[in-house]
């Protein structure tokens, strides 16, 4: 064979395979762009304040600091102090397609959730249901009201739900986890997944001076009847001023 026609046929393969790469990484950042992402009418978002990406308490002070909290005070939650701890329970942090782009680690990449704010005590936001838009750090109303009793309710009735200013939910895509992983996948990395995130949470309320407390103990379908989704809720976390 020609030299040439050996040195074409590498180029063709490196080429082919330049392709697949880009094709897959394409595939991944579309997926995990998908869940719960639909066409909604452009008044119906609420853009958040922009998160900080550096504060006053260090990131040692924090772990240390961090308990949970399951008294909360009557004080209202601003609208950046829920826009940071949005960010913390599943923002974006670094662009492009081969960094990480959010701020828990998942899987392959598919962070499977759905965020939901439970909001009942934020100034300049009505109280209500919201989904959390992570790729634009926005919320779009769900449901208007205070469902902080109800939620409270489907939490086995521990009262601290209800007193909580706010609330984030995250809610598991298992059938996104079975399609690329099978029942290992389900069984170990979604529940991974969301521990990442709410310890975020956690040290992120720390940081704020906020309390909170993650809560796994829930009647499944009472939470999805709040949200309207059926996907499974895996975490609660009351968000508040904690009340020593
Ligand atoms: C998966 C999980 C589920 C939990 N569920 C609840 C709950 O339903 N109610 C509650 O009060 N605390 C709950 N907790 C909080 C733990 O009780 C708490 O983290 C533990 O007692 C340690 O205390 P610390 O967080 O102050 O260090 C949960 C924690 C985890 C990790």
């Amino acid at each position: 064979m020609h030299v040439w026609l050996r040195k074409r046929g590498i180029l063709v393969a490196v080429l082919l395979l330049v392709i697949a790469a880009a094709g897959w990484i394409a595939s991944e950042v579309f997926v995990a762009n998908q869940v719960g992402e639909e066409e909604v009418p452009s008044d119906a978002v609420i853009r958040l304040p922009p998160p900080r990406h550096a504060g006053e308490m260090s990131v040692e002070e924090a772990i240390f600091r961090r308990r949970s909290i399951r008294r909360f005070t009557d004080d209202p939650l601003t609208l950046a102090q829920v826009s940071q701890l949005l960010w913390a329970a599943g923002g974006k942090t670094i662009d492009g397609v081969t960094g990480a782009t959010r701020s828990f680690p998942s899987a392959g990449g598919l962070y499977p959730f759905d965020i939901y704010l439970v909001a009942g005590n934020v100034t300049g936001l009505a109280a209500g249901i919201y989904g959390f838009q992570w790729r634009d750090h926005s919320l779009i109303l769900v449901k208007e009201g205070d469902f902080r009793a109800e939620l409270m309710a489907a939490s086995l009735r521990q009262g601290f739900v209800a007193q909580a200013a706010v609330s984030i939910i995250w809610v598991g895509d298992f059938d996104r986890v079975r399609r690329r992983y099978g029942p290992r996948g389900v069984n170990r990395y979604i529940s991974m997944d969301v521990g990442g995130a709410g310890q975020n949470v956690h040290l992120q309320a720390e940081a704020l001076g906020l309390g909170t407390v993650i809560v796994g103990a829930f009647r499944d379908t009472m939470v999805q009847e709040i949200l309207g989704t059926d996907l499974v809720p895996l975490y609660i976390m009351p968000v508040g001023k904690g009340s020593r």
